[in-house]
Parts: structure tokens; sequence; C-alpha cells
């Protein structure tokens, strides 16, 4: 039963952290969100009471404890750009990693228990071959990466150690906005591949490049595995449920188990959206496997999770339904690419 629980989404201002916050209190949870809106959008916080405060914070985190009392800690407040984390790697491990140990400390003062990680395919760094299992070797070629092996470590040792149990869970490409419109992804500055697709069937901008056309994949464009965020959403809640009834602490992979390439990816767009998306070829970006798809069969077995909207359409979709939304609300502040 999850009426009277209540849970702390750390950075849950944030895309996937709003979307799962909108789950969870549709579940009937109490949702208490901390963010330094660094990144997030106070707009996104409408289903639970919002403190503002850093995760480096130790004493207003121990406020926000000692006031809720949560009975577990969803944790999304991280930084998430990998070619930053390559040039700026102190400001990733100063966040990702000695910040998180901040919460766990005020976590272990307080005696919460559980929580649940945002991890990443990123730990795996260039795969040996997909689909990627869980037992695959975690060897991440990236400092974005690297942080967030770091805290699946840390929690390993914390649980072996302390009274802690916890779920990472290992997103492949999160996409897609909750169907009904309300939330959805709103990057600043966007470098994911749909947003960006998006931007240029809206006029937004002049067109998108393809980073890469030689790669050994079908059509030469890398190859990802695109999960839709309300599916994101729906594990974290069944990993909470898992982890509140006493299940061991573990790590899972949520996809679809089944890639897209780019230029896949971008006739969808043309064909939901129904506008002609200009396209230019461009080199590779550095730090891109050619593919990566996740094996989720162990989410399926232990959680029970199975996508609701598997379809790329759908993530698309509902993408674009949110997409129009901001960019007629922003459309006053930005200037409009011609078409
Ligand atoms: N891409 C383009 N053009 C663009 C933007 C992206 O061709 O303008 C390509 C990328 O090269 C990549 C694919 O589209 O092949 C997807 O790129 P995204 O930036 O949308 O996503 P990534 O796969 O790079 O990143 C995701 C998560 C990261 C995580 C990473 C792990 O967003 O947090 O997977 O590889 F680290």
């Amino acid at each position: 039963m999850s009426v009277g629980k209540t849970i702390l989404v750390v950075g849950g201002a944030g895309y996937i952290g709003s979307h799962v916050s909108l789950a969870a209190h549709e579940r009937g949870y109490d949702v208490v969100v901390y963010d330094n809106l660094v990144y997030g959008h106070r707009s996104a916080v409408q289903w639970g009471e919002f403190v503002l405060g850093d995760m480096a914070d130790a004493d207003q985190l121990r406020l926000v404890f000692r006031h809720y009392r949560p009975q577990a800690v969803m944790h999304f407040a991280a930084y998430a750009y990998v070619g930053e984390s390559v040039s700026d790697p102190e400001k990733y491990y100063l966040n990702n990693v000695a910040a998180t140990l901040n919460l766990l400390r005020v976590m272990r003062e307080a005696g919460c228990r559980h929580i649940i990680f945002s991890s990443t395919c990123a730990t795996y760094g260039v795969p040996l071959g997909n689909p990627i299992n869980e037992d695959h070797p975690q060897s991440p070629v990236n400092p974005y990466g690297r942080s967030k092996l770091m805290v699946e470590t840390v929690l390993a040792d914390y649980a072996a150690a302390y009274d802690l149990r916890y779920v990472n869970l290992r997103y492949f490409n999160a996409a897609g906005a909750d169907p009904r419109g309300r939330i959805g992804e709103d990057h600043n500055p966007e470098t994911h591949l749909i947003p960006l697709v998006l931007d240029a069937a809206a006029g937004r901008r002049p067109g998108v490049s393809i980073f890469g056309t030689d790669y050994d994949t079908p059509d030469g464009t890398c190859v990802r595995d695109y999960i839709h965020v309300n599916d994101l959403a729906q594990a974290h809640l069944l990993a909470l449920e898992y982890l509140l009834d006493g299940g061991r602490s573990a790590g899972f992979n949520l996809g679809n188990g089944r890639g897209y390439s780019v230029r896949e990816v971008i006739a969808c767009a043309a064909a939901v959206t129904g506008r002609k998306i200009a396209v230019s070829e461009a080199p590779r970006r550095a730090g891109d496997p050619p593919a990566l798809v996740g094996g989720t069969a162990l989410a399926e077995k232990t959680l029970g999770w199975r996508p609701a909207l598997p379809r790329l359409e759908d993530i698309v979709g509902t993408a674009w339904n949110w997409h129009k939304k901001i960019s007629d609300e922003s459309f006053g502040r930005l200037t409009p690419c011609p078409h």
C-alpha cells in the first residue's frame, strides 16, 4: 500500500524526476521534491511539495528528512552532459558523486533505508555486443558514466555495511513526454536527438545534423534504444514497491530492447509531425558507441515491468505534443528559424 508513504524525489524538477513524481502521486504516494533548480523547472513540480535546496547542503537535507520522514529516496539530481563531463570533470564528480555521499549520509542519520538511483547505460561504455544485459562489464568511457558507476559502487559498499537497500536503474535513451502534455523534456542547452529533431520540425532550428554516417550499423548511423519516460516512471514505482516489500538490492536496465538508427528517428519525426526536416551529415561525435540496445528481461522478470508505450511513433508523438506547446509558449522569446 502506498497510501501514507512519503518519498523524497531529489532532482524532481527535472525531466525524468518530474514524470516519476507525477506517477508516484497518481499511485498514492506523498511526494516531496528537493531540487536546486539549476537545470530543473519549478513549473514541473505540480504533484507534491517543493523544497528548494542543494544536495550538497547537509543542513537543509537534515531539515527535510526531519520534517517529512520519507520512507524512500529517488535520486535524479545529476549533471548529464557527456561532453561537458569530459571538459569539466570536477563539476561532475563534485555533484554526481560527492553531493550524493552527502545525501546518503543524511539518509543514514535519519534512518531512511531505501534508495532508487538513476543510473545509465553509459556505465557499460562501448558494449561488447547487443543487447546489453546487466552482467555486461561496466567500463564507462567518460566522466559522466564514471560518476554514475562510482555511485553504484558506493551503494553496493554501503548496502553491505549499513542498513540500506538500493535499486540502480540504468536508463537507455529516455524520451517522450506525459501523454496529457502537462510536462515534458525541456533542457537548456538541449543535446538530445529527439527534441533537436522536433525543434527542426517546429522551425526553431534550421535543421538537424546526423553525427556520423559511417558506423557499422544497417544505415551507417548510430542505433539507440529509446524508452518512454512514462515507462521509466512506472519502473521506478515497481522498483520502489520491490524495495519496500523487502527485495534485495539490485540493478536493472530500462529500455525497449529494440534499437532505432538516427535516420529512423528523423524519418519517424517527419511522419509524426507532417513537417519537412532538413538534415545534414556531420562527423561522428566523440565518444558515441555505434549501437546501444538494452536487454531488459531482468526488470521484466523481477519487477514485472513491461513498457506500455514501446512504439517509436508514440515516443516521438508525445514528445511532439509537448514540444508544440512549449514552442508556442516561448514563441515570444525565441526567434523562430525560417523553414
Ligand atoms: N545525434 C545526432 N545529432 C544530434 C544529436 C544526437 O546525430 O544533433 C545522435 C548521437 O550521435 C547519438 C544519437 O543521436 O548517436 C542519440 O544521441 P542523444 O544525445 O540523444 O543520446 P545519447 O545516446 O548520446 O545519450 C544518452 C543519454 C546519456 C547517456 C548516454 C549513454 O542521454 O545521458 O545515452 O550513451 F550518457
